[in-house]
């Protein structure tokens, strides 16, 4: 059985996509069979973090108009033999992608083996992020820690619980909160929402908290997705959320301001 899960949230800009490539890896290092889609239609990205847009010939919407078929769609990736991506396709028409077109696609994805299937959504509330949501037996809720973000993202849970295929069938869908951008000495001044203030408001358990890191953009350039440069903080805080996603019990790293010892005090450093 394929475990679709929807990186999702309210505001756009907040990480879905970084967390989405990195996330995918993270599955893939472990031996899992895994298909990333990317649901932007009309903003290829996905293909870009993961380091192969050289390689799109054929994307998703092709896939559904049925002018390619899954398998010439499908990009392996360079590192890991059992990680593909679905890129997005480039075209204006932001209905190309239909209910039925995508529910194929998952299908013959779950028929094919895969374990898991990562959608990447697009921003906001469109028809893009209703289907990227709308098969999910998970879901990652992509959030900063401000004010706007939490407050969309809250719009966001309300559609997970009713326009789903779980939902409609009286399920569920599974959420976890993944916290990325957080910064702890800004949370310490105030500027930034705490932890427990996000999970309070938005009622939900923290499946990670990626750091405010450089590695991010150097790692998005190089077609890198981060969680693969092992020295970076952002990278061990995804794969600690990747094994959480997986039922590990791992304590937050990386959420608190490093106090300095006494002889960086003393020498500076
Ligand atoms: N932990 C982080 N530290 C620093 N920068 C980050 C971090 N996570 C993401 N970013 C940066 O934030 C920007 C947006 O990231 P990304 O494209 O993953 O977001 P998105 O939610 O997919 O955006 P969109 O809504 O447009 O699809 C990028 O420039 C990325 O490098
Ligand atoms: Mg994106």
């Amino acid at each position: 059985m394929a475990e679709i899960i929807v990186v999702t949230s309210g505001k756009g800009g907040v990480g879905k996509t970084t967390s989405s490539a990195s996330i995918a890896c993270g599955l893939a290092r472990r031996g899992h069979k895994v298909a990333v889609i990317d649901f932007d239609v009309g903003l290829r990205n996905l293909d870009l973090i993961m380091g192969c847009e050289r390689r799109v010939v054929y994307d998703f919407v092709n896939v559904v108009n049925g002018e390619a078929s899954l398998k010439q769609a499908l990009i392996k990736d360079k590192r890991f033999d059992n990680l593909f991506v679905l890129a997005a396709s480039q075209t204006r028409d932001k209905d190309a992608l239909t209910r039925e077109g995508v529910e194929k696609v998952l299908k013959d994805l779950a028929d094919d083996g895969f374990d898991y299937i990562l959608c990447d959504s697009p921003a906001g509330i469109e028809k893009g992020a209703f289907l990227a949501m709308y098969f999910a037996d998970q879901a990652v809720v992509v959030v900063n820690p401000e004010v706007s973000s939490v407050r969309d993202s809250d719009r966001i849970l309300g559609l997970l619980s009713s326009k789903t295929r779980k939902a409609e069938e009286g399920g569920r869908v599974k959420e976890h909160l993944l916290l990325t951008r957080y910064s702890p000495k800004r949370v310490e001044t105030g500027e930034m929402l705490s932890i427990a203030d996000v999970e309070e408001i938005l009622g939900l358990k923290t499946i990670g908290v990626i750091p405010e890191s450089g590695d991010v953009l150097n790692a998005s350039n190089k077609g890198e997705p981060v969680i693969l440069e092992t020295t970076s903080d952002a990278a061990q805080a995804y794969d600690d959320a990747v094994g959480r996603l997986l039922g590990d019990n791992r304590p937050m790293r990386f959420v608190t301001v490093e106090k300095k010892g006494f002889l960086s005090k003393i020498f500076g450093g």
